[in-house]
């Protein structure tokens, strides 16, 4: 049998799509094109109604003799919806439940009925998908921990993935152990909210396992993502101590109104917020930060929104994401009425978008003529002799070299965008 998985949303999926491959790659399938594989398996995101309403078309493509598998977030929160479809799906796998994958494939090929399998667990599952089964072998993803327990009120997150559970360090550790073992460049650490980590039953916590892993001969060490109500200053100290913790933090802000962030049900103000942004840069001038932000919260005003745009001024991050809201059943935002017209939302996100283009071209401008480390990424698709990496801020840079992926190089940056940096490799 040949398989497929399709992954839509954020970096935990894709590294539950490698587990779920390091599996099936265990029982014996083998990966084949969309077109010939004989199992989809879409792995899904519930977490706005547009890109939920995406894998349900996905997921339409598929009705003939193909077996289809939805798992992640949309199968954890949305069965109903999924079987009232009336698209072909033989399965629907939960967050917590992707370890029974093989048993299903089974039942599947035995010529079962369509079944579900959406139980939370309260342990953490321990498995680590094989580097073959990963989707990089530059950049390795570990999860530390999974769910969430805050309940922001526009998110589904809490009932997609479940309570926080956190997974041991000796786990942790050997995972990544195991990637720099296998020339693994990057580590990612996972989790909703990753600086909540602590040991099970112990006394550790998040600052102590990354002062742990920091002794991991990997050259980066990236965490995401960080909520600010569990910011602790220790993490600081300890990135300051540790060159190779990367100088950059996805810190998502959501708005920069304190009034919207209490309807949101975050546990920080605006003032909250700036205030460790600003312990962050006196501790390490060069801190670089990235957020994401949702546009017209029910109740949004202009003055809001306003102080939204300050506060990028404020931070100058390196890259934002931004959404208009979008109500998902269950949340507590579900119930308030939006008021604010479809063409005023669509507004303010451009006009966010516009206003965070400026400052990252200005922020970018900046650095042309400066030198800095890249770690290459990928051969560029279309030019021969470009190379794709990325700065220690997580940006893209495109630059003309012959360097193999997975090597660091001095690159002199030549040109800027918005969104992207351009250089030379420097052998100087
Ligand atoms: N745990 C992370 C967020 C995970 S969801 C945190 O607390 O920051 C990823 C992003 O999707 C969120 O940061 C938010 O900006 C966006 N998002 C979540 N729910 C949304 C909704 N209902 N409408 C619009 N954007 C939403
Ligand atoms: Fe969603 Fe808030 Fe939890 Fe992030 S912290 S996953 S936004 S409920
Ligand atoms: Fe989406 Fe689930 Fe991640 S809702 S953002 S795939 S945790």
């Amino acid at each position: 049998m040949t398989f497929f998985i399709k992954t839509f949303g954020c970096q935990m999926n894709v590294n539950d799509s490698e587990k779920i491959r390091h599996l099936l790659a265990a029982k014996g399938l083998t990966a084949a094109p969309e077109e010939r594989a004989d199992l989809i398996i879409v792995n899904s995101c519930a977490v706005r109604a547009r890109p939920q309403e995406k894998i349900f078309s996905y997921v339409g493509r598929f009705p003939g003799a193909k077996k289809v598998i939805v798992a992640g977030c949309v199968a954890q929160a949305e069965k109903e919806a999924i079987f009232a479809k009336k698209v072909k799906v033989d399965y629907v796998v939960g967050t917590h439940q992707f370890c029974r994958i093989g048993e299903i494939v089974d039942e599947l090929r035995a010529g079962g009925r369509p079944g579900t399998a959406l139980a939370f667990t309260r342990k953490w599952q321990e498995l680590v998908p094989g580097a073959a089964a990963r989707s990089s072998a530059v950049t390795g993803y570990v999860s530390v921990m999974e769910g969430c327990d805050n309940f922001c009120s526009y998110c589904i997150v809490p009932f997609t993935r479940g309570r926080e559970k956190h997974r041991p360090m000796a786990a942790i550790l050997r995972e990544a152990e195991y990637l720099a073992a296998n020339g693994y460049r990057e580590i990612v650490l996972l989790g909703q909210n990753v600086n909540h980590w602590h040991e099970p039953g112990g006394r550790r916590r998040f600052p102590d396992l990354l002062r742990r892993l920091a002794r991991v001969p990997v050259p980066w060490i990236r965490f995401i993502t960080s909520y600010p109500g569990y910011h602790e200053p220790e993490l600081i100290e300890v990135m300051a101590a540790h060159r190779n913790i990367a100088r950059h933090i996805h810190f998502p802000a959501q708005s920069g109104s304190t009034r919207i962030l209490k309807r949101m049900n975050r546990a920080y103000s605006r003032s909250d917020y700036l205030a460790i942004v600003g312990a962050f840069r006196r501790a390490m001038p060069g801190m670089k930060f990235s957020s994401d932000f949702i546009v017209g919260f029910p109740g949004e005003s202009e003055r809001d929104f306003r102080l939204t745009l300050s506060l990028l001024d404020q931070v100058e991050y390196e890259s934002v994401f931004s959404f208009i809201y979008s109500p998902r059943s269950r949340t507590k935002a579900a119930a308030l009425a939006q008021e604010a017209p479809a063409a005023l939302l669509k507004e303010r996100l451009i006009a966010l978008q516009e206003r965070q283009a400026v400052i990252q071209l200005r922020n970018n401008l900046g650095r042309v003529g400066t030198t800095i480390d890249v770690l290459v990424c990928e051969a560029h698709p279309k030019k021969a002799g470009e190379m794709i990496g990325r700065s220690e801020s997580y940006r893209v840079v495109n630059f003309v070299s012959r360097a193999p992926v997975g090597s660091f190089r001095r690159v002199k940056i030549t040109g800027a965008g918005p969104h992207s940096l351009r250089g030379v490799e420097c052998f100087s």
